[in-house]
Parts: C-alpha cells; sequence; structure tokens
C-alpha cells in the first residue's frame, strides 16, 4: 500500500479507468536500449497496475496496447510486439486466475497475427470465469473503426427491416459498439507527456476526466496510478449542470 492509497475515498473509485500506455521507446533510448526492451518493461507496468486497480476496487482496466496506426513502424518492431503480445498472455494466465482477473479485448482481433489471435483467444476462454476485475486489452484497435463497424452494422439491420433508423438511440448504438456492455470510462490516463487521444475509446470518453503524466509507461506503477485517482476525486463532474446541483 502507497501511502497515497489511504487517501482514496473508496466510493468514488472509477468503475472503469482506461490508459493510453505510452513512452515505452523513449523509456527504452533514454537508456540506451533497443525500444523492444521499453515494451518489455512495460509489461511489468500492466502487472503492477492491474493489481493496483483491483486492489482498490476498479472494474474495468482497459489498456491500449495496439492502434491499428501502429502497423506503420518499422516491421520487426511489430514482430516483437506481437511475440511479445503471445508470449506475455500465455506467461500470465497462471496468475490472471490467481489475481481473479478476467481477460477480454477490444479491436479487429481477427486481423491479428494467428498465433497473437489464438492466444488472445485462449487467455479470454481461460479467464472468464473470473470476477475481480476485468482488463480489456484493446488489440489492433481504433476509435474510427469501431465507430464504422457500427454504424455498418446497424445499416445492415435496417436495411433488412430489423431496425427502424428512426429507433437508433445512444442505447442501440452503444451495443454495436466492441464495448458493448462495459460502462464508459470515468477516467482516461496517458503516460509520456503526449496529450493527445491517438484514435482511442472516441465516443466512449465523451464525458470521461482526462489525466496527462510525463512519466513513461515502464515507469508507471502502483503510486502513479494512485495520484491520478486522486486528481481525479478532487475534481468536480458537472455533466453540464452548474456547481451546486452536483455538490
Ligand atoms: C507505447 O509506447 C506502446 C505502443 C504504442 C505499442 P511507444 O512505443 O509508443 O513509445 P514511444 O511513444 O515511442 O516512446
Ligand atoms: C497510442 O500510442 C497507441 C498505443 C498506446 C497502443 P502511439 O505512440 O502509437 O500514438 P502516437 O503515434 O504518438 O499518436
Ligand atoms: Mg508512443
Amino acid at each position: 500500500m502507497t501511502d497515497l492509497q489511504a487517501l482514496i475515498i473508496p466510493d468514488k473509485v472509477p468503475r472503469h479507468i482506461a490508459i493510453i500506455m505510452d513512452g515505452n521507446g523513449r523509456w527504452a533510448k533514454q537508456k540506451g536500449l533497443p525500444r523492444v526492451l521499453g515494451h518489455r518493461s512495460g509489461v511489468k507496468s500492466v502487472r503492477e497496475v492491474t493489481e493496483a486497480a483491483a486492489e482498490i476496487g476498479v472494474e474495468y482496466l482497459t489498456l491500449y496496447a495496439f492502434s491499428t496506426e501502429n502497423w506503420n513502424r518499422p516491421p520487426a518492431e511489430v514482430t516483437a510486439l506481437m511475440s511479445l503480445l503471445v508470449e506475455t498472455i500465455r506467461g500470465e494466465i497462471r496468475d490472471l486466475n490467481k489475481n481473479g482477473v478476467r481477460l477480454a479485448a477490444i479491436g479487429d482481433l481477427e486481423a491479428l497475427p494467428k498465433a497473437s489471435h489464438t492466444a488472445l483467444l485462449e487467455g479470454i476462454e481461460k479467464t472468464k470465469n473470473n470476477t475481480r476485475i476485468t482488463l480489456v486489452l484493446a488489440l489492433n484497435y481504433s476509435a474510427k473503426w469501431e465507430i464504422l463497424r457500427a454504424t455498418r452494422l446497424l445499416a445492415e439491420q435496417a436495411a433488412q427491416g430489423l431496425l427502424k433508423p428512426a429507433d437508433i438511440d445512444e442505447h442501440i448504438f452503444e451495443n454495436a459498439l466492441s464495448t458493448c456492455g462495459i460502462p464508459d470510462p470515468e477516467l482516461l490516463i496517458r503516460t509520456s507527456g503526449e496529450t493527445r487521444i491517438s484514435n482511442f475509446l472516441l465516443w466512449q470518453i465523451a464525458y470521461a476526466e482526462l489525466y496527462f503524466t510525463s512519466v513513461f509507461w515502464p515507469d508507471f506503477g502502483r503510486r502513479e496510478l494512485h495520484e491520478a485517482i486522486l486528481s481525479y476525486q478532487r475534481r468536480e463532474r458537472r455533466f453540464g449542470m452548474i456547481s451546486e446541483q452536483v455538490g
């Protein structure tokens, strides 16, 4: 337990935290190491942050692990990231089960390399009965891809006469997204000092609190998560109303 954990108000812990894990490459470069060692080091942060989130009662943790734009990186880095994914999932299943972590994934999963896809499905299947926290990996994910896919799906249903266009509301649209059934994140964290969204969860973060830290992902751990949650808890979420209405 960090000294900060005691300051966290249990009733105000976000149900869902989403994280853009960024800065692995720069972390490695700073140390004169190859980028891929930054990614390897980032796995340690995933472990620590997942456990820390579960400990304080966060129900969903969504981690941006690979964007559709990341395919444009040098092929050797893409290959290394995909192997790291397979290796990590296989290696972690026992601990995920021990810690009550249910694995889930969003993104264009079928377009992942076969080995990564298989390992992922295996991980999801083997952890499906865990209930302490759900760890959602965003893999080959982009928000525009997801929104377009939902739009196409609903348009097809309408064309078949299964749905009236006028009936499409927020609820129906949300059910067509890959995050169907998962509450919107109340808190979105991005590490490494970049202050952009990079095509992550555009619909779902409509009212999320944004938290940016200059810490690189491999250096982000329990303490940094607690700091982010404390920042979140100090904010007033007004949802368009005025202070007196929500206070
Ligand atoms: C985040 O770290 C991991 C992925 C995007 C897969 P980066 O690899 O983007 O690290 P930087 O931003 O180059 O430092
Ligand atoms: C966003 O990070 C994607 C992931 C963390 C997986 P990037 O490092 O790819 O984003 P940009 O290129 O800086 O926007
Ligand atoms: Mg980056």
